[in-house]
């Protein structure tokens, strides 16, 4: 695992942005995973700056979302699906086909998840997924004493997600309290993981997340079995990893590695 500490989420969001870009450059017909929630938002106004500015072509693209509400339609604000197209997708060429968001609304949660697999698996699995972490240590909504081999299907949200989420609803009644959401053995069959963090909310999380035992009880440290994550973080978020100068030590020595 690398980790990247950034002083701000600016910079933090260039350097996510920068290695999406690395991906599709190698591979047009890319497959990126996608992710909700504040934090990659900067990431994705990096990505559609580059199209506007830069031609970043995402014609040949194709995305898979990490997981949608049950029971919010792609027209509800507070969907996923809603949120992808306002901040990212209509500022963008991807071809509406190539877009792929779990489904909120289907009437058989069971064969969507299983066809949300298969998709995945036909178009030749997810190249890079991009990853928040919840306070409590979540990869997608696999919540505390998610199976660390689950694949997508139906999770009822913790009390603590439903918390932070609420910031974005009316009402705390109105969060959603199930969600659909790609397994955590979905997201470690990616060939690459960049996770994102930001603020002192997330520093416990992240140290958790890096320095801690893989468990369930914090989903994200499955990403330590992963052989090439990145882990992207501001000042804030890195506060409590203890080997902090070791990853700025080796982030400085990169360019100068031997490469082979
Ligand atoms: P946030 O959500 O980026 O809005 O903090 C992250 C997550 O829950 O995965």
């Amino acid at each position: 695992m690398e980790v990247i500490i950034q002083q701000d989420y600016d910079q933090m969001s260039k350097i996510a942005a920068q290695i999406v870009v690395e991906v599709i450059n190698a591979k047009p017909t890319a497959v990126l995973g996608m992710a909700t929630g504040s934090t990659p938002l900067g990431l994705y106004q990096e990505l559609v700056r580059l199209h506007k500015e830069e031609q970043l072509d995402f014609s040949r693209v194709t995305t898979f979302n990490l997981d949608e509400y049950v029971g919010l339609g792609v027209n509800h604000p507070q969907s996923y699906h809603y949120f992808m197209h306002e901040h990212f997708f209509k500022h963008v060429n991807i071809p509406p086909h190539n877009i792929n968001i779990p489904s909120g609304t289907t009437s058989n949660y069971p064969a969507f998840c299983q066809w949300y697999e298969e998709r995945i698996a036909d178009c030749g699995g997810i190249d890079v997924q991009i990853l928040g972490i919840g306070s409590d240590g979540h990869i997608a909504f696999n919540e505390p004493t998610s199976s660390l081999s689950s694949r997508t299907r139906l999770k009822t949200l913790s009390k603590q997600t439903i918390d932070d989420n609420a910031r974005f609803f009316e009402q705390r009644e109105s969060v959603p309290i199930y969600a659909i959401t790609m397994g955590v053995g979905t997201i470690l069959d990616a060939r690459k993981l960049i996770l994102v963090a930001s603020g002192k909310a997330k520093a416990e999380a992240i140290s958790r997340a890096v320095e801690g035992p893989v468990t369930s009880m914090i989903t994200a440290s499955a990403i330590q079995m992963h052989r090439d994550a990145t882990v992207i973080v501001d000042d804030e978020a890195a506060a409590d990893l203890t080997m902090r100068d070791y990853y700025d030590f080796i982030y400085a020595a990169k360019p100068a590695a031997p490469r082979f």
